[in-house]
């Protein structure tokens, strides 16, 4: 049993990529196991940043394999993209480094036009075509990745979709670009199926074999708990489960097969698109945190909403992922405040609360209340990380101690880590 899952604990984007690449230097095996180009992940190694929507975040550490396994819904375009992105920039993506399981959903250009013209502004999607594609799964007419192998099944089945959905095309408001005919989708899918067939694989079968040979297997999850198509904000929430137990589902593993999870959290929060958030700050200190966390979707550019940690939130997040550890970053982004807050409960009337509401109508009517934590200044932090390797976290000053220490004793979980920075050595370790 050597799976770990890294999974965020909130509203996604709470820097999953720069964890994943730490873990992944001390596993064999990473597996990215849901949602699409709808997430963006970020790994900065030295002066440079790589943004991931759809590679597993371990392809920056040497000789390990990565996996993207039947849960996740590929847009070959944009996949073909990030291979050739980090080609030009010296590292090499090929079969040997890289398996897509043969079960994995296809993106295909009418999910994008279907997305355009649905309710999915009210919920701020990415209109990457997320949805339509989960859609089609579930519905049993979707295309896989298996289906680039073979030419003439190829295109029968992009024949077969490609006039039912320009009926349903037609039939709604959407715009049909002239370039949406069978021909010029064929070609492009025949052209994609060339470079990327070669990277078909079984990930469950690869999985089981690795697994014999006591290899260290990490599973990296995409998106937050909170945007979970169970679990999170129904309806504003992604269309793919986010928390941990997903990761088996997807990978074709079974759930005894992951014996670890931790959770991503954000030193604060912050959220993408429309949906509830209590502890949101409409104020100046949101605009700053913002403007200093550099607060805008690494996918769709979108200016991300903030608030204050939430621990009704968190304490929710880990019954549901049972995470064994949090990996807390972006602390460096609170320094320079004179007063931190956190909600530790909310009062639904005369009601405390002090964990997530199942009832959006009690989401709806919570409101947070808050404990105040002095600020702390701004500091060297590459030099506060490298002490912490020695000091641990007594190598930060002791308003952030407090507060990190504070959220320790109220979610009772050990913290794995405090990130001060987005560089991979700008991080303090605890075990
Ligand atoms: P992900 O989707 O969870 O991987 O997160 P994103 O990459 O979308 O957003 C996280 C952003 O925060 C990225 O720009 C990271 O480079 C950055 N980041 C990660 N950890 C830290 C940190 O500790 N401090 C600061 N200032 N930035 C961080
Ligand atoms: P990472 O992995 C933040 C949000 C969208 C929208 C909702 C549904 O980088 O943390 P979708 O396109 O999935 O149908 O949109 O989910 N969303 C994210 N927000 N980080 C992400 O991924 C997200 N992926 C989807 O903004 O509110
Ligand atoms: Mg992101």
């Amino acid at each position: 049993m050597a799976g770990l899952t890294i999974i965020g604990a909130q509203f996604g984007d709470e820097g999953k990529g720069k964890i994943v690449d730490y873990l992944a230097s001390k596993s064999d095996v990473i597996v990215r196991f849901n949602g699409g180009n709808n997430a963006g992940h970020t790994v900065k190694i030295g002066k440079t940043t790589y943004k991931q929507n759809l590679l597993p975040s371990g392809v920056f550490q040497k000789n390990k394999r990565n996996l993207i396994s039947s849960g996740v819904v590929i847009n070959p375009k944009v996949l073909i993209s990030e291979i050739e992105t980090l080609r030009l920039l010296g590292i090499a993506i090929s079969p040997k480094n890289l398996g897509i399981d043969l079960r994995a959903h296809l993106i295909m250009p009418w999910h994008i036009l279907l997305e355009g013209s649905e309710n999915s502004k009210k919920i701020g999607t990415t209109q990457r075509g997320i949805g339509p594609c989960y859609e089609d799964k579930a519905a049993r007419t979707g295309l896989r990745f298996e289906d680039l192998i073979l030419e003439d099944s190829l295109t029968l089945k992009i024949k077969n979709e490609y006039e039912r959905k320009l009926r349903l095309l037609q039939f709604s408001s959407a715009i049909i670009p002239s370039e949406f005919s069978f021909a010029s989708i064929l070609s492009e899918y025949l052209a994609y199926s060339k470079i990327l067939k070669g990277y078909a694989t079984d990930v469950s079968s690869e999985l089981h074999s690795f697994q014999s040979k006591k290899k260290k297997i990490l599973f990296e999850g995409a998106q937050g708990t909170f945007l979970d198509n169970n679990f999170g904000t129904y309806p504003f929430v992604t269309s793919s489960n986010c928390i941990c137990a997903s990761a088996a589902v997807s990978a074709g593993v079974p759930p005894s097969f992951i014996s670890s999870s931790q959770g991503v959290v954000k030193a604060y929060t912050s959220r993408v698109g429309n949906g509830i958030f209590p502890t949101e700050l409409h104020d100046e200190i949101g605009e700053k945190l913002r403007t200093k966390g550099a607060e805008f979707g690494t996918t769709t550019g979108r200016a991300r909403r903030i608030g204050w940690l939430d621990l009704p939130m968190l304490r929710s997040a880990i019954k549901l992922n049972g995470f064994d550890g949090i990996h807390i970053t972006k602390l460096d982004v609170l320094a320079g405040l004179s007063e931190i807050k956190v909600a530790t409960h909310y009062k639904i009337g005369k009601k405390t609360i002090t964990e997530f509401p199942a009832y959006s109508q009690d989401l709806k009517t919570a409101v947070p209340v808050y404990e105040s934590f002095k600020g702390f200044e701004d500091q060297d932090w590459k030099k506060v990380a490298k002490d912490g390797k020695t000091k641990k976290l007594s190598a930060l000053p002791k308003n952030a101690i407090d507060y990190i220490n504070f959220i320790k004793r109220e979610l009772n979980v050990a913290i794995s880590s405090v990130s001060v920075g987005p560089e991979r050595d700008e991080i303090i370790f605890l075990g």
